[in-house]
């Protein structure tokens, strides 16, 4: 089991503010070079390859970024950026063909709306989780994955925080209910004892009937995909921010147990926990990242009734980060690549972006990144408290 490292503040926090500055040069050359794009994966460090999407739904990450580095720096010209790359987005509010609207609203419409208060704001997160919500099956009680109305993704979790959202600035309990019969459902179909998670489920959509758990990304339907369990921890914990329900958050310390006891020193996994070692076994820092941001959140949550769980966790966001912010994985010694983060994966078995730079890593590795330094909401945030959802 790999037990969090005690890390030296003192020596972490001048990397991560290095970090930070890296990813500002990073995403405004790629502004500079590719304007108005929304690139998800690079091939050999570059974002412009033409390659195939599998799906569409990183926008949010890219325009995310800017809004991170606007809170960070202040400056008007991120705030400029973030507010036009986040409008590109607003159509997408209306997207019933994937499930990725809360990736896409939560990291551009809602930091904005928090901002600002702006009405507009709040109508179009409503609508967008309406749409989301769109998605759900009643017999099944999910909402079914982009794939088929068959499938439901362990990814949904980061994404049902929307609905959340949009319930409660709608005042319709209705959503809510929707939205925490989803969670239950992952719970028990693609959650395990033991805290792993299965990429997907299989449903009979006409009865409803769950048929067995499957995966898309992962090695095997019985393995640990391991960005997959990352989803579920931070998701899990997001959602108990909405719901302040004890199964939520024994779902979030159950994926952060297992992900602790499964991951090597570094806390950077494998892309899969069951893929057979070897030398050249891709590991996935994007899984790390969005884990630390997680983990920073359910430490915050945890801190009031168990301050050694918390520090458990905390202690596990700052390894990770205190490995990501390292010349192993950040681009800084690589001349000519266009992203922050190296070593990410997104689609293993279709060949895209393996050993990559991929866009949620670079947004969700800073704002952990902030969340630490205290420009992002979260564990040791600007608020001191876990964003709600
Ligand atoms: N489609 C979400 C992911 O690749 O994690």
């Amino acid at each position: 089991m790999a037990e969090p490292r005690c890390i030296d503040r003192t020596a972490l926090l001048p990397r991560l503010e290095r970090a930070a500055d890296f990813a500002a040069r990073q995403v405004r050359a790629t502004i500079e070079r590719h304007p108005d794009s929304f690139p998800i994966y690079t091939v050999g460090g570059r974002w412009a390859h033409g390659g195939e999407l599998w799906t569409d739904w990183c926008g949010g990450f890219h325009a995310g970024l800017m809004w991170l580095l606007g809170r960070r720096t202040g400056d008007p010209w991120w705030r400029a950026a973030a507010e036009h790359y986040s409008r590109l987005l607003e159509p997408r509010q209306h997207d019933r063909e994937v499930h990725d609207l809360g990736f896409i609203f939560l990291n551009t419409y809602l930091p904005w709306y928090r901002l600002t208060g702006d009405e507009h704001l709040r109508q179009v997160l409503i609508t967008a989780g309406r749409t989301l919500a769109s998605r759900f099956n009643p017999r099944g009680q999910y909402l079914r994955s982009f794939l088929a109305p068959e499938s439901l993704f362990i990814d949904i979790m980061m994404n049902v925080p929307l609905i959340f959202r949009a319930a409660r600035e709608a005042g319709d309990q209705r959503l809510f209910e929707l939205a925490a019969a989803h969670c239950r459902t992952t719970e028990r179909t693609l959650v395990r004892p033991d805290g792993s998670t299965a990429h997907e489920g299989l449903f009979n959509p006409d009865t409803g009937e769950f048929l067995g758990q499957s995966t898309q990304q992962g090695l095997r339907a019985d393995s640990t995909w391991t960005r997959g369990l990352a989803w579920s921890l931070y998701g899990f914990t997001r959602v108990f921010s909405s719901t302040g329900g004890p199964a939520d958050l024994a779902v979030a310390r159950r994926n952060a147990d297992c992900y602790l006891r499964r991951c090597p020193d570094s806390l950077v996994p494998p892309w899969d926990f069951d893929a057979p070692e070897s030398p050249d076994r891709p590991e996935d820092s994007s899984a790390a990242a969005i884990a630390a941001s997680g983990l920073c959140d359910l430490a915050a949550t945890c801190r009031p009734l168990d301050p050694a769980g918390a520090e458990r966790y905390q202690n596990a966001a700052l390894t990770i980060l205190d490995s990501l912010a390292s010349d192993r994985y950040m681009a800084w010694s690589t001349p000519g690549w266009e992203g922050v983060l190296k070593h990410g994966v997104y689609h293993l078995h279709r060949g895209l972006g393996v050993d990559e730079s991929v866009m949620w890593g670079e947004f969700f590795f800073l704002e952990a990144v902030g969340k630490v330094l205290g420009f992002a909401d979260g564990a040791s945030g600007s608020n001191g408290t876990p964003p709600d959802a």
